[in-house]
């Protein structure tokens, strides 16, 4: 029998757990197991510490709902989701448009779309055209592609954070033309206060962190044959442009709305133009995903 003490315990642990029959399971619990012991370690971790801990995991999963994932709120808050974009981007044999979250208010079934409408039902912002295209590693324009598209309205806020949270506005399913050209109407989104009524807002205040994204419109990107792309157009003149709290902003998605654009569809809307370039899928590639509607994760 081996002595357990704070240095051998992690060894023992892992022993134990070297029985794993799947090769990934194994490799990925192990390093938890390896870092969680050395975090303990470093921070000397009390006991009234890790009652914390606990209560406030136990608090994030009792906020999530079929409307709200706080772990994933998590996850973005402490740039974990950022980081797996990052690797997941790595991965990619050959590089297209750069992805950036899904964030906690992806919906699936959002509703289909015709070229030039207008996704704002309920919103009475600015209205701003959006146009682009989707193309391939070679410029070639990438045909019938899809483009789901989701945003917050005039003051900042999802229809999933609205009064009756099943309706569905500032949403919707598009399909680009034969040259791979997509173009709708929306209103300008603005920046807005991650969700901070739960758990996770408890923590960003004793941060002492804003709390605040940049105003942005996502977009979920695909065709068959290429690899989907997960991604968001960031406002340039947002004040919070550079100091995203979930770090989901990257130099090549910032752009900005353009008045008297000769060659948006709507020239007489302001114009955010916003290109999207697809790489190849790679065989057995696992999603790019980092999130999901939160009714699939209940
Ligand atoms: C969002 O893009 O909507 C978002 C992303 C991460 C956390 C909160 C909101
Ligand atoms: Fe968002």
């Amino acid at each position: 029998m081996r002595a357990i003490d704070e240095k051998t315990v992690t060894d023992v642990a892992l022993e134990q757990m070297s029985s794993t029959a799947d090769p990934r399971l194994k490799e990925v619990i192990a390093a938890l197991v390896r870092h969680l012991h050395d975090f303990a370690r470093e921070v000397d971790l009390t006991a009234e510490e890790w009652l914390a801990g606990i209560r406030f995991l136990t608090a994030v999963g009792q906020s999530c709902t079929p409307y709200r994932q706080e772990f994933i709120l998590l996850s973005d808050t402490l740039g974990l989701s950022s980081l797996v974009n990052a690797l997941h981007d790595k991965r990619s044999v050959e590089v297209g448009t750069k992805t950036s979250l899904l964030g906690p208010f992806y919906r699936r079934n959002a509703p289909a779309f015709k070229l030039g409408d207008s996704i704002a039902a309920n919103a009475n912002g600015k209205e701003i055209a959006i146009y682009g295209r989707v193309v391939d590693l070679h410029g070639e324009g990438v045909p019938n592609a899809s483009l789901e598209i989701w945003q917050t309205d005039e003051e900042g806020t999802y229809d999933l954070q609205k009064r009756d949270a099943s309706e569905m506005d500032l949403r919707g399913c598009f399909h680009a033309d034969s040259q791979g050209r997509y173009f709708l109407r929306s209103v300008r989104p603005l920046g807005y206060m991650i969700p901070l009524d739960g758990p996770v807002g408890d923590l960003i205040r004793a941060q002492g962190r804003h709390g605040c994204r940049p105003a942005h419109i996502h977009f979920l990107v695909g065709a068959p044959g290429y690899r989907e792309v997960v991604t968001a157009a960031y406002l340039a003149s947002d004040q919070y442009i550079d100091s995203d709290t979930v770090f989901g902003v990257t130099e090549s998605l910032i752009t900005e709305t353009k008045n008297g654009d000769p060659s948006s569809p709507f020239p007489n809307l302001p114009s955010l133009r916003f290109d999207f370039t697809l790489a190849p899928a790679v065989k057995d590639a696992v999603s790019g995903r980092v999130g999901a509607d939160p009714s699939q994760i209940l």
